[in-house]
């Protein structure tokens, strides 16, 4: 198994794709098929998800910000576009936080900078206990309502069911050792004015776990960054209405003179 497992596609301006929790760059299908004609895509596995090492299963978001800015460096990428979706977006942030040299541009999809409250954590603690009995699969049927909105369920199952796969194929002590990284994440909020690059923030307007409210807030602490609410759309918003996600994220990589132009 590889140590951080990408795929890398397209030419010109690299765009960089995180993941979310626990799925894998598989995610990102429909983004992959559509901006690699628009420019380089890269989009890799976190630690401890799809195809990348699992290492010793003691993850923070410390180290997934520093396997990605390694990753940036082993491809001798001296600045990126990064796109974070939800646990990707806390990656990007602290990433950030540890390195702006490396950004041209960023974008924060369904994601949040605020650490957990005292009552996430305690979910997490009760989720990390109950996946490693339960299994992996078990969890997946349990956390999928909450990453789709409820007429995603209609309109987009094997896409769902897609996801589900993923999440039952990964590892009980994976998801656990990740719902631990996520509970000790440091705050990024402090950060944001930091931001000094080109920002989009997207939010699905049904996202449930990282709801509108959260993202506007967030987006109003970056000086200049662009906000769009995709109608139709849960927490996977990339997922649910892909059409309108790449349109946001082609406009916005045009607008900074990031696309391949025939
Ligand atoms: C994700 O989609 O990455 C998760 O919902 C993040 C989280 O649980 O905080």
């Amino acid at each position: 198994m590889k140590k951080i497992h990408f795929i890398d596609k397209g030419k010109g301006f690299p765009l960089v794709l995180i993941h979310g929790f626990p799925l894998s760059h598989k995610m990102w299908e429909p983004q992959i098929s559509f901006f690699e004609n628009h420019c380089r895509v890269i989009a890799y596995d976190v630690r401890g998800h799809g195809r990348s090492e699992m290492g010793d299963y003691q993850y923070t978001i410390e180290n997934h910000a520093d396997d990605l800015l390694s990753l940036l460096d082993e491809l001798n990428i001296s600045k990126a576009c990064v796109l974070g979706l939800s646990m990707g977006g806390y990656i990007a942030l602290r990433a950030y936080e540890k390195s702006p040299k490396k950004f041209k541009a960023l974008i924060l999809s369904d994601t949040k900078s605020e650490a957990d409250s005292d009552e996430a954590k305690i979910k997490r603690f009760q989720a990390m206990s109950e996946v490693k009995i339960k299994g992996s699969a078990k969890y997946a049927k349990l956390a999928l309502p909450g990453l789709f909105s409820k007429s995603a369920f209609e309109k987009r199952l094997p896409v769902i069911r897609k996801m589900e796969d993923i999440v039952a194929a990964t590892p009980p002590k994976s998801i656990a050792a990740t719902l631990l990284a996520m509970a000790a994440r440091t705050d990024t909020t402090i950060g944001l004015a930091q931001i000094k690059v080109p920002t989009l923030v997207i939010v699905g307007k049904q996202d449930a776990i990282t709801p509108v409210a959260v993202m506007k807030k967030m987006h109003q602490g970056i000086d200049g960054a662009r906000l769009s609410v995709i109608p139709e759309a849960g927490h996977l918003s990339n997922l649910e209405n892909p059409e309108q996600f790449n349109k946001i994220v082609f406009d916005f990589l045009q607008d900074n003179k990031l696309i391949n132009h025939a």
